[in-house]
């Protein structure tokens, strides 16, 4: 029976794909019968790809034991010279020294890296008062501006900045009467040449300007604010997952890791700055260095990668770049959904005798909508029949596709969660906080805590669990219990300003002076 079904839909695969079935069919039997035939022998099918494509995705133990171990391989490789690694980057930061908490005084921070960008103030009191105050805007890149000139993204960037600026209230009390100090959160891979300046390597999530590349991004920026005459000072440059880590140090002094699973993803720790042989500086007296390891841009023969993730790599703006980024962030995984509906409408006819046309329109399927499906616990999937209709027109979709929609979100949200997972035990084991399991003898475990800022984590719950189930199934419930996940909530603006605030010269002048004064 099963042999006869397989056999009668590859037919229709490889022939004409979305009418044979009908025709072929149905001259032996009455037209309901037909359609119930038919129904039955597609769903089959349909459940054979399901099934097909769970295994292609799958994430087993020690799968994701490779995956973690070549993470880690690959970061020493990247460490050890320029281009040591074709696939992490492994910047040094130029961060040396994470926030205290003596912090103080009023600072800006603005954080691009996703197609909206954060601009925001905070007041920091120091150690009693802490972050007294913060206020923020978030404003929609224009989709025109991802692809075009430096100067047009950077002039209307500062132009929104002053606008948040000149809202500023007298409750946020200025250190300086005139010079106003930001963070720049540029999430995007960065060669830096100084905490205050570096140049963009490469464009991702999206954005390509080319013009950028190779230019000093704060000098861009800071030309921009120039044209319109005001006095704001970049302080430090940094990325998102250097602000989520900082604010993650703030509040948490066990903290060693920030990562951000959000439109994009990359993870930065703080690496001990004489086992960085590539680093040709001197030895920070911190004795400590924060790497940015890009790593949206892993790639390995373990990850679990189908036809559908070639697909979205082929169609991106960056195709053979961030594999890994591809596989676990939010950008991509609706992006991947949809790819693999497209197969199933195709060779499955998952949605009638037709593929509808709004599921072929690349990038259509945002993850916060698979999230709503995948939430979707009704008997009758109503939430899935909703998004189906308002984002593909798909009007009459049968319980049995939603089923299938349903458990197919479920399979690449669990890969994602779960290969962010092993990146994260790849990182703990580099630094030596992932217990025991490489040589057997136990070690008594560091408290870490990793912050992890982003949508995706935020929002996303079924990714979080599997991300955090799979955390301790690679580390073990003993190790496992000395690691803490902390969501670091904005953690990339704020940390962006407290590092603005530990960079700042003007903070640095200031004291001096006092000093010198008393
Ligand atoms: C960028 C990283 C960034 C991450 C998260 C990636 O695409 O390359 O620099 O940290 O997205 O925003």
């Amino acid at each position: 029976m099963m042999v006869g079904c397989v056999a009668a839909v590859s037919y229709v695969r490889v022939g004409s794909v979305l009418r044979s079935p009908a025709h072929t069919r149905s001259q032996n039997c009455k037209p309901q019968w037909t359609m119930l035939c038919m129904q039955k022998q597609e769903n089959t099918w349909a459940q054979m790809l399901v099934r097909a494509f769970r295994e292609a995705s799958a994430t087993p133990l020690p799968l994701l034991r490779q995956v973690a171990d070549a993470m880690t391989a690959e970061m020493y490789n990247g460490l050890a010279a320029e281009g040591g690694s074709q696939q992490l980057k492994m910047l040094p930061t130029y961060v040396e020294n994470l926030p205290t908490g003596e912090e103080e005084g009023l600072y800006y921070a603005v954080d691009l890296g996703g197609t909206n960008f954060r601009v925001l103030r905070v007041l920091l009191g120091g150690k009693q008062g802490r972050i007294l105050k913060q206020e923020f805007e978030e404003v929609a890149i224009p989709p025109a501006l991802m692809l075009s000139t430096s100067r047009e993204l950077f002039d209307f960037i500062a132009s929104e900045v002053v606008k948040f600026m000149a809202k500023e209230s007298d409750d946020f009390k200025p250190h300086s009467l005139d010079v106003r100090e930001i963070g720049f959160a540029f999430s995007f891979p960065v060669l830096q040449t100084s905490v205050r300046s570096g140049v963009v390597i490469q464009w991702t999530k999206g954005f390509k300007i080319d013009d950028a590349i190779g230019k000093d991004i704060v000098a861009a920026f800071q030309e921009s604010i120039g044209r319109l005459g005001k006095r704001i000072e970049i302080a430090a440059l940094v990325n998102d997952t250097v602000g989520t880590l900082a604010q993650g140090r703030y509040f948490n002094t066990d903290t060693m890791i920030g990562v951000i699973l959000g439109t994009g993803t990359n993870a930065c720790y703080v690496e001990q700055a004489d086992a960085v042989p590539k680093w040709k500086g001197p030895i920070p007296a911190s004795g400590q260095m924060v790497i940015n390891l890009e790593w949206g841009n892993f790639r390995s023969p373990y990850l679990p990668r189908t036809f559908a993730d070639e697909e979205v790599d082929r169609d991106s703006v960056n195709p053979g770049d961030q594999w890994f980024e591809k596989m676990i962030s939010g950008l991509y995984l609706g992006e991947i959904v949809r790819c693999v509906l497209v197969k199933f409408a195709t060779d499955a006819v998952l949605f009638g005798g037709s593929v509808p046309l709004k599921l072929l329109k690349p990038f259509s399927l945002p993850t916060p909508a698979i999230s709503k499906m995948h939430s979707d616990d009704s008997p009758e999937l109503k939430l899935v029949k909703i998004v189906l209709e308002d984002i593909f027109e798909i009007k009459n979709s049968t319980l049995e596709a939603r089923k299938i929609v349903h458990e197919l979100c479920g399979i690449i949200v669990e890969r994602g969660g779960r290969l962010a997972a092993a990146g994260i035990v790849g990182i703990l084991q580099k630094i030596g906080r992932a217990g025991s399991r490489n040589n057997g003898t136990p070690v008594p475990n560091k408290a870490t805590a990793v912050a992890i800022d982003g949508g995706l984590y935020e929002h996303y719950a079924q990714y979080q669990a599997h991300m955090h189930a799979a955390i301790v199934e690679l580390l073990g419930e003993n190790a496992a219990q000395s690691v803490v996940i902390e969501l670091s909530k904005d953690g990339s603006g704020i940390g962006t300003a407290l590092l603005a605030a530990s960079h700042s010269q003007h903070a640095k002048r200031h004291k001096q002076a006092e000093s010198l004064t008393n």
